[in-house]
């Protein structure tokens, strides 16, 4: 998880703490809310709720079990695309435009039909052929806009 992804989720993680205060029952409404959001409770939002509510790691975890919360996403598609210095300064915003539009969510999120995750990464390695983006474990480099949407038209 990026940094800016972690900043987010732990001001929506504070945001919920604030909502249902800090009592052991309001593990499971914000767990759910956190769900309810991404789709998911990742393992940086589960260690959020820790610290905030100063629960152990089982109290969080029994909540996540018994109400069976997931932990990860369950997506067809994990759509990353690199932000890392290189690709940064050749990937256009419209890259990111065309994704949000097509699955209609935002950049860190997951889309309403569970199809899609689409997260910033870090470097893949091929920074001599960025912009770089990878759709579950296939990469694909020089992507433009238009190459977006070709690859994207073929996603069932
Ligand atoms: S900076 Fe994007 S692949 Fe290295």
């Amino acid at each position: 998880m990026l940094l800016e992804e972690k900043i987010r989720t732990s001001e929506e993680v504070k945001k919920l703490v604030k909502k249902y205060g800090t009592k052991q029952s309001s593990i499971l409404p914000i767990l759910k809310a956190l769900q309810k959001k991404y789709g998911y409770v990742s393992q940086f939002a589960q260690n959020e709720v820790m610290r905030l509510l100063n629960v152990s790691y089982v109290d969080v975890n029994n909540v996540i079990s018994f109400h069976k919360i997931l932990d990860k996403p369950q997506v067809k598609y994990t759509i990353r695309l690199c932000r890392s210095v290189n690709c940064r300064t050749r990937a256009k915003d419209e890259i990111i435009k065309v994704i949000e539009k097509k699955y209609k969510v935002k950049l860190g999120e997951i889309s309403k039909d569970n199809k899609v995750h689409f997260k910033f990464t870090g470097c893949l390695g091929l920074c001599h052929l960025g912009p770089v983006i990878s759709i579950n474990d296939r990469v694909y480099t020089q992507v433009t806009p238009k190459k977006v949407e070709k690859l994207l038209s073929m996603l069932k």
